[in-house]
This record gives structure tokens, C-alpha cells and sequence, in this order.
């Protein structure tokens, strides 16, 4: 077996923490993931069966479909707004967006007249992108923010978004709970520790402040300013948008951090920068950041229950239609891996966020009427 190499990231941020003392869990992710130089969302193409992990639209055309359905829906919700605008949130290699680009003209003629705007960090992926919807006669624009795309009626798609956001983590001592820290172990290699104390009545729901030795709780601090870029959208031109993404219906205490290397689970400390670190997302919290910045949030809904609701089954008989043997096989196989509970189906939710003066379009028709309970 090869000798480990650390990574350059890897020697930066141990002579930064030598120097400087331990980082937050939060200041870590954030520089595995976008250091300008190193990080792994500014270097790497990192998603297919080449990459670490693989995403819905990469698993099936059908998926992106599916998306263009609820986007005419949602639109018809909307009020049928032209000009209107697609925003995709971190749109991978662009699979998704041309795949709702090919059937969203034939669900609707209007859908001529959108403009698109990918918000991506990523060189590579933007390269990606922009060759992957070369043909498309769409104008089409790429952003570092959401606070780029210009004023006017939106949807947003954000699929596996979200848990790229970094998070700080809290361990509980006896007594109360502290930031959990990165550091350097008595071996010169990365390792957690207990950090300083949080102040009390910060962060941690009330529910958990006596919670037991060694719980983890997770935040996410990027949400908050998504959303009132959202809401800033949002109270000026209607605006919906659609998050997927694999998490659960909080607060919850456990820790769900983790690290992705060529499809498999493996330390966050090996080869920073070159390794998928994700979250969980906690929907409970996101729908009450959004409920208390006057935004509406329906769900959320387990993607089973989503893309059933949608017509995925029928979609894919259609296709088995035209399929040899092989073909079909693997249509089948796609719907089972996105749609059923012990695959994609039940651990990935969606939810839908809109402006406070647009109605739920379907299939969310359910609401949150008012803050979650997060205490
Ligand atoms: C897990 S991939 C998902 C890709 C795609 N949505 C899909 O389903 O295949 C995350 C995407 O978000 C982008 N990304 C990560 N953090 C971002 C940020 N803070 N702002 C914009 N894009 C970001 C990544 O470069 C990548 O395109």
C-alpha cells in the first residue's frame, strides 16, 4: 500500500493551527471545501461514478424531468409570470438543468422565454455546466452568489446543496456545551477536541441543554443568510424554490458529519480537500429561519412521495416502451433506487419555499403556518 502524502491543504492548516490554535469545525469544512487553491469544490469534478458520490439527475434522466413537471406546475401556481427565471443552486456537472431544459419547452411553449442562472462556485463545474448546455438557445448565466441574479419573477432548484454549507458542531461537557474545535494530536495529526464554552441561551434548543455528555447538536450559520437572500427575492417578485436533500425533521442531538471518498465513508482528516464533507440538513430549522424571515415553507416531503406524486412510474413506462431489455432493466432499477424508502426515496426530503403571497403548488399542500418549535 502507498505511503500517505498529506494533502497541501492538509500542511497549511496544521501550520495554521500550530501557529494560530485549534479552528472551529465550521472554519475547517470551509476551507476543505473552497480554499481558493485547494479546496475540493474549486479543484476537483467530483460527482459519477468516477467522482466520490453520485446525485439524482446523474442516476436518471427521469429525475430532471420530474423537476420540469413541478416547475410548470409551480409556475401555473405562480400566476404564469413571463419573463420568468430558472435559478439551479450548485448545479453539479449541469445534468439536471439539460435534462429539464429538453422537456420543459415540449410541457409548455412559453418555456422559451426563461432565462437561466447557475450559481456554482466551482471552475471545473462551471466548465461542465456551460459545455453541457452549449445548445441551448436559452440566455444563460453563471453567478457566485444568489444575491447576483437579477430581480424578477424565480424558481430556484437546489438539489444536494445545501449539505455542502459548513457547520459548526457543539459537544456537550458536564456542566455546558462547547464548540467542537480541529487541532493537531500529540502525532502532528489532525484530530477533534472540546473548544471554548458556549455562551448559554445560544444555538443549543432549550430541550437539549441538559442533554448528555457527549452529544453532538450540528448548525448550519450559512442557512440564515440564504434565506434573507431569499426573502429579499421573494418580497418583490414572486418567487418559489424546491431544496432536496438528504436530512430530517429536527432538532435532533448526532453527529452526521461526514466525509465521501470514491463512493465510501471515510475520516474527515484524510487528504483535506480532496474529500466530500457533508451534513445532513435539519428541514425543521430551515422551514423556521424561513417562517421568521416572512417567507412561506411547505414540507417536508420524502423524494419517494415526491417523484411518485409527480408521475415517475408512468413516465418510466412510457420509456419501457421504446426500451430493448437492457434498457428497461435499468429504468426500473432507477425508479427503485430514487423512489423507495430503504434507497433515495424516504432519507432525501424536499421542500418548498415561497414567497408569502403565493399559494403552495403542488404536490406540497401541506404549510407551515408558523414558527417551528425549536427550543
Ligand atoms: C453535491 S453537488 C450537487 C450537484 C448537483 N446539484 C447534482 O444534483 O448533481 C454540490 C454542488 O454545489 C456546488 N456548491 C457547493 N457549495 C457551493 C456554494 N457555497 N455556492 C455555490 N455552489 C456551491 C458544488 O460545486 C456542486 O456543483
Amino acid at each position: 500500500m502507498d505511503e500517505y502524502q498529506p494533502t497541501l491543504l492538509e500542511q497549511q492548516l496544521k501550520t495554521y493551527i500550530q501557529t494560530n490554535g485549534p479552528i472551529s469545525t465550521r472554519a475547517y469544512i470551509e476551507a476543505c471545501l473552497y480554499d481558493p487553491e485547494h479546496g475540493y469544490y474549486r479543484a476537483g469534478n467530483p460527482i459519477g461514478a468516477q467522482g466520490d458520490f453520485i446525485t439524482a439527475p446523474e442516476i436518471s434522466q427521469m429525475f430532471g424531468e420530474m423537476i420540469s413537471i413541478w416547475c410548470v406546475l409551480t409556475w401555473q401556481t405562480m400566476g404564469h409570470p413571463v419573463p420568468l427565471q430558472i435559478v439551479e443552486l450548485g448545479p453539479g456537472r449541469g445534468t439536471l438543468m439539460a435534462d429539464m431544459l429538453r422537456s420543459l419547452t415540449k410541457l409548455h411553449p412559453q418555456f422559451e422565454m426563461i432565462s437561466i442562472h447557475m450559481v456554482e462556485r466551482s471552475i471545473n463545474l462551471r466548465a461542465s455546466q456551460q459545455a453541457m448546455l452549449g445548445d441551448f438557445p436559452c440566455p444563460k448565466h453563471w453567478h457566485d452568489h444568489l444575491s447576483q441574479v437579477p430581480p424578477g419573477p424565480t424558481i430556484i432548484i437546489a438539489n444536494e446543496f445545501l449539505d455542502c454549507l459548513p457547520i459548526r458542531q457543539f459537544v456537550k461537557q458536564s456542566q455546558a456545551w462547547h464548540e467542537r474545535v480541529v487541532t493537531l494530536d500529540e502525532n502532528n495529526q489532525l484530530c477533534f477536541a472540546v473548544g471554548p464554552q458556549l455562551p448559554p441561551g445560544l444555538i443549543i434548543p432549550k430541550r437539549f441543554e441538559t442533554a448528555k455528555t457527549g452529544s453532538i447538536f450540528e448548525y448550519c450559520p450559512d442557512l440564515e443568510g440564504l434565506i434573507s437572500s431569499l426573502n429579499q427575492r421573494a418580497s418583490q417578485h414572486p418567487m418559489v424554490a424546491l431544496f432536496i436533500d438528504y436530512g430530517f425533521e429536527g432538532p435532533a442531538l448526532g453527529e452526521t458529519f461526514q466525509a465521501l471518498q470514491k463512493h465510501k465513508p471515510v475520516s474527515p482528516f484524510v487528504n483535506p480537500g480532496n474529500v466530500d464533507l457533508t451534513a445532513h440538513i435539519d428541514f425543521t430549522a430551515l422551514a423556521a429561519h424561513c417562517v421568521a424571515n416572512g417567507l412561506k415553507a411547505h414540507g417536508p416531503r420524502d423524494q419517494g412521495a415526491f417523484l411518485s406524486q409527480l408521475g415517475i412510474g408512468a413516465r418510466a413506462q412510457t420509456l419501457v416502451q421504446n426500451a430493448n431489455e437492457t434498457q428497461a432493466k435499468k429504468l426500473a432499477s432507477d425508479v427503485i433506487r430514487l423512489v423507495a424508502p430503504e434507497h433515495m426515496g424516504a432519507l432525501f426530503k424536499t421542500m418548498c419555499v415561497t414567497s408569502n403571497f403565493i399559494q403552495p403548488p403542488p404536490p406540497f399542500d401541506q404549510q407551515v403556518e408558523a414558527p417551528h418549535d425549536q427550543t
